[in-house]
């Protein structure tokens, strides 16, 4: 649809209408982003006139810029009373376990918990290899916050069943050089919350920072809870957790591009910021990694919040957890597929016990009847399973997914499992990282139908070769392949 001559810099600028238009041409081709059907990605509450809210408050503060907030104080403001909704959400602020707490408003989670790491490693300057703990349930943002910080990473296992780590492993892994345990509540691949108290008190009993990343469920946790769900305690009413990150563009339900990132007091935050003066421009003060940063995505989520308030997210947070329960009801009975834990906040995920249903030619199957739902690879001892995020606007299609699910049951079936060539199972099984060629990258692409033209739904081939490959060669895999597909639309 990009117009092959002119691309993105026409020669003679195109009105406004006519961009607008072609821009709804290109998104015509996206996963649906609202509606309920899309169990990834996105957080939509289904909130009539929520949208519009946001882009306009979005629109007012697009052009103010974050860098100086002393130039722009209406996002100074903004930011604080962000930090404290969140803080008073999750246990601290005045009259509570952690009166002292302060925070930074962040791009997303990853930049939360990059930041929790720096704060962590920059702590101990005396270490010349710092190390972090984490479960290997863990959001994939720690290792790269580890890879980007040069922090090493060592991982704890999960229990296959509970899939949750034992704080006694924990503890065995803290090394003098541990600057920073983690925990998450809850995970994003199966939606458990770990043993937060646990693994804080091991942590603050080898005087290490604990953080609980609740980036994805920090803004649900509470409302289920008050709603009578059983919570774990996971916040700053936990002795030893030092800091937490929640994503306000995940259940939030704000626009993408905030996250908060909280520390228990002022000392804890301080080796977060970076200052620079030794240069004679301005002096840099950067609280997050972003220099120059929009205030749109503060004001939007400013308003969203605010629009919303604790009653919108209490009624928000009851329809999600019905909703669970539902999509939950209809996934037990179906024979083969078995839920891979029992949701308690707004996961679901399932696995296959039956080799004649394969999992990724159901997620197909889902995706030829509108129903977008992540296959998630196997890992360890854990099975590949599919997960479903699910959020308020997918309660009124509760009902529909039930049939829908036997449907595309049977046809995977009926499809049978995926079976990979010879060569496909072999190189899968056999080939190492750096024994991968452009060539051979351009081969296996072609045979996999990626690389040229549209990106294909049906996508259980590529997920098998995935899951049979080892996590080293399937990094490496899908680097090559998003490779392919991020070439200049000359
Ligand atoms: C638990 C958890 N932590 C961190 C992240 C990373 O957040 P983002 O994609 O906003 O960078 C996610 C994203 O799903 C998450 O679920």
């Amino acid at each position: 649809m990009i117009d092959e001559g002119t691309g993105a810099l026409p020669e003679v600028g195109v009105p406004a209408a006519r961009v607008l238009e072609e821009i709804r041409a290109l998104r015509a081709a996206d996963r649906p982003t609202h509606g309920g059907r899309l169990f990834a990605y996105v957080y939509d509450p289904g909130v009539a006139g929520l949208d519009e809210l946001a882009q306009a408050a979005d629109a007012e503060s697009a052009h103010v810029n974050g860098l100086d907030p002393t130039a722009f104080p209406s996002l100074l403001a903004m930011e604080n009373a962000l930090v404290a909704a969140a803080a008073r959400l999750l246990g601290g602020g005045p009259g509570t376990a952690a009166p002292e707490v302060v925070g930074s408003v962040t791009s997303g989670g990853t930049e939360s918990l990059m930041l929790a790491v720096k704060a962590a490693r920059d702590a101990r300057p005396d270490l010349a290899e710092p190390r972090i703990v984490v479960p290997v349930s863990g959001h994939a943002a720690f290792a790269k916050a580890a890879h980007y910080l040069r922090v090493a990473l060592d991982q704890v296992p999960v229990d296959p069943l509970t899939l949750r780590p034992a704080p006694a492993d924990v503890a065995a892994a803290i090394r003098p050089e541990t600057v920073l345990v983690a925990a998450s509540a809850p995970s994003y691949a199966h939606g458990v919350v770990d043993p937060v108290a646990e693994i804080a008190a091991v942590a603050a009993a080898a005087g290490v920072r604990c953080h609980v990343d609740a980036c994805f469920g920090g803004w649900t946790l509470p409302w289920l809870r008050r709603l009578g769900a059983p919570v774990p305690e996971f916040d700053f009413a936990v002795d030893g957790v030092t800091s937490i990150s929640v994503d306000l563009h995940k259940y939030g339900y704000a626009p993408k591009g905030v996250s908060v990132l909280l520390h228990r007091d002022p000392a804890l935050r301080a080796p977060q910021y970076f200052a620079y003066a030794d240069w004679p421009g301005y002096t840099m003060i950067n609280p997050v990694i972003a220099s120059t940063r929009s205030g749109g995505p503060i004001a939007a989520a400013y308003a969203t919040l605010r629009h919303l308030g604790e009653d919108g997210y209490l009624r928000l947070a009851a329809l999600t957890r019905d909703a669970v329960a539902g999509l939950a009801d209809a996934v037990r009975p179906v024979d083969g597929l078995r839920l891979l834990a029992e949701p308690e906040s707004t996961v679901v995920c399932f696995t296959s016990d039956d080799p004649g249903l394969d999992l990724f030619v159901l997620v197909d199957e889902l995706t030829a009847r509108g129903w977008h739902t992540q296959p998630q690879l196997g890992y360890a001892d854990l099975p590949a399973s599919v997960h479903l995020t699910v959020t308020a606007a997918v309660a009124p299609r509760v009902a529909e997914f039930g049939p829908a699910l036997a449907e595309a049951v049977a046809a995977a079936r009926a499809a049978g499992p995926v079976e990979l060539s010879a060569e496909l199972r072999a190189l899968a099984g056999s080939l190492t990282p750096e024994a991968l060629t452009p060539e051979l990258v351009a081969r296996l692409a072609a045979g996999l139908g990626l690389g040229a033209g549209p990106v294909t739904d049906r996508m259980a081939v590529v997920n098998t070769l995935l899951d049979a490959a080892a996590p080293a060669l399937r990094e490496r895999l899908l680097a090559e392949f998003v490779g392919l597909l991020q070439r200049p639309s000359w």
